[in-house]
């Protein structure tokens, strides 16, 4: 069965509401019980009100692979914002969701048409869940300032017990609030923990490292540093190498510095904030850290500016041509901090004989012409061999696999929200507009969003077609958890909802 697709191109009006409103009232009722309900309906319908009228579908066939794979939308309709992904030992997938607070599971695609079977929630009331990891019986979550495990069921594929916070503490919040965490193959558990800033020395020393636990949450401490947002790591098969990839800093033009891919060992300092790329001393805070700076780790691969690698997953399984055997594939989120888009793609990297890490583009299309229909994040490696991408922008989970046709023929639907205030009454809108007005004013959003009111120098993201992708609710949780480098308005749930209509009302 395919969740929210094949049920033709035009949404009827308010079709799938019916069933949305028996998931609302379940997922109301069942709080973070692991109550089974399959979502036939796209679960973005419950979330966002009502679907209207589709106004756009991208063509699957302008996305491109390799010759010989084969690439789909495999789910689609997933709640905000699909980010990390886990396979679990009976083949269905668990996802990430920060912005609706929730882990969703993906069932196993046992019908073989192509797409997960359904959806659901397994655990909800999270607190920004990012990173997603399941080891002998425990499902791990990173919130953004905590590691919370429940006990997990695979074969059933839920959580049969509380919540339990093994680590709390952690430091929140900030331009990089999400927080990773992987198993590595010494039993330790990995977490990183991303800088509260683009660039500024920290107060707290946890912030811009990677740290481990044990797997009960003690002997925590950090494992390196210097790391700006190491957002995806993984262990080399064969040397048990740890590689992370890393975000380098905004502001210092198209082309520069470089993102990074490093090889992590324990203790290594790896130059932010005081160098970037090899070691390049950095305009702001590189002024007498010469020392500190020369004992930093240069990295073993530079991605291009801006790029924004995020997961990175190395080839494990022997589905492929031999060229990718041992190859890593890295989800590049995408620009924001540049003239021309770049990124928006998923590469492959080779080791090559001579050391010399080589970057392939794996899936494109993406990004066209500087329009955006999907925004790569994490990669999994499912246990048919294929490879599954999440994609915080267009909701869907992709799925590339070798000797596969794809889904060619198909459209990715991108519905636009018939009423982005709907069950705001319309009395009420007018005040709601003024008073987000001011909150706008007030908290100089115009600073970043528009170039007439931006400082010299400072890049402006332009806000626009908001409707096409965000209600008011919607729009209220990005206010709540902002991409980064948004700083977080520190604003009640109301100012929220007052901001996001007015948003919506200018910028449809
Ligand atoms: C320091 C600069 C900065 C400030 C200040 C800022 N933003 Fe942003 N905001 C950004 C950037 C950059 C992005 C895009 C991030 C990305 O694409 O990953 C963004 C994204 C957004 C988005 C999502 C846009 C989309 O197309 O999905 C909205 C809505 C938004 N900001 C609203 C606001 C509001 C409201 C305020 C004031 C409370 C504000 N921003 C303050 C930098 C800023």
């Amino acid at each position: 069965m395919r969740a929210g697709l094949g049920t033709g191109l035009r949404a009827r009006p308010g079709s799938g509401i019916g069933v949305g409103l028996l998931a609302v009232a379940c997922f109301l009722a069942c709080g973070w019980l692991p109550e089974r309900f399959a979502v036939n309906a796209p679960i973005g319908s419950m979330l966002f009100g009502t679907l209207g009228d589709e106004i756009e579908t991208a063509d699957l066939a302008e996305m491109r692979v390799p010759e010989g794979f084969g690439i789909a939308v495999w789910a689609e309709g997933l709640p905000p914002t699909p980010r990390f992904l886990r396979f679990t030992e009976a083949g269905d997938l668990l996802v990430s969701a920060p912005r609706s607070g929730r882990i969703v599971l993906l069932e196993r695609d046992a019908d073989g048409d192509g797409a997960s079977d359904g959806m659901r929630t397994v655990l909800d009331g999270l607190d920004r869940p990012h990173g997603v990891e399941l080891r002998d019986g425990w499902l791990y979550v990173g919130e953004t300032g905590a590691v919370a495990r429940a006990r997990f069921d695979a074969d059933a594929g839920r959580v049969t017990g509380p919540v339990e916070r093994i680590v709390e503490g952690l430091p929140p919040g900030g331009n990089h609030w999400t927080k990773t965490l992987r198993f590595g193959p010494d039993g330790w558990l990995y977490l990183h923990v991303g800088s509260t800033c683009n660039v500024c020395i920290e107060e707290d020393e946890r912030r811009a490292t990677i740290m481990r636990f044990r797997a009960d949450g003690s002997e925590g401490a950090i494992y390196a540093t210097g790391l700006r947002n190491s957002v995806g790591f993984d262990w080399q098969p064969g040397t048990g190498k740890l590689f992370a990839t890393d975000n380098g800093r905004d502001l210092l033009g198209d082309d520069f510095p470089p993102c990074e891919l490093n090889e992590i060992v324990e203790g290594g300092f790896y130059g932010w904030p005081f160098a970037n790329g090899d070691r390049v001393p950095d305009p702001d805070f590189g002024a007498g850290q010469e020392a500190r700076i020369a004992e930093s780790i240069p990295p073993v691969h530079p991605f291009r500016a801006h790029n924004a690698p995020l997961g990175i997953h190395f080839v494990r399984g022997a589905r492929v041509p031999d060229s990718y055997r041992g190859a890593a594939l890295v989800a590049l989120h995408g620009s924001w901090n540049r003239t021309r888009k770049d990124g928006y793609k998923v590469v492959s990297l080779h080791w090559q004989a001579d050391g010399r890490i080589e970057e392939r583009d794996f899936a494109t299309g993406f990004e066209r012409d500087e329009k955006v229909i999907g925004r790569p994040v994490d990669v999994a490696e499912g246990p048919d061999g294929a490879f599954y991408v999440s994609d915080d922008y267009a909701g869907v989970i992709w799925r590339i696999a070798w000797g596969e046709r794809g889904g060619g023929a198909r459209r990715l639907r991108s519905a636009r929200i018939a009423d982005p205030l709907a069950g705001i009454p319309e009395d009420e809108r007018p005040r709601l507009v003024a008073s987000g007005a001011a909150l706008y004013r007030e908290h100089a959003c115009a600073s970043c969003h528009e170039a007439e009111s931006a400082p010299e120098g400072t890049a402006v993201k332009p806000l626009e077609g908001l409707a096409e992708r965000y209600s008011v609710d919607s729009l209220s949780l990005l206010l709540e958890t902002p991409p980064q480098p948004m700083p977080t308005p520190p604003i009640s749930a109301d100012a929220r909802r007052e901001l996001a209509a007015y948003l919506l009302d200018r910028h449809p």
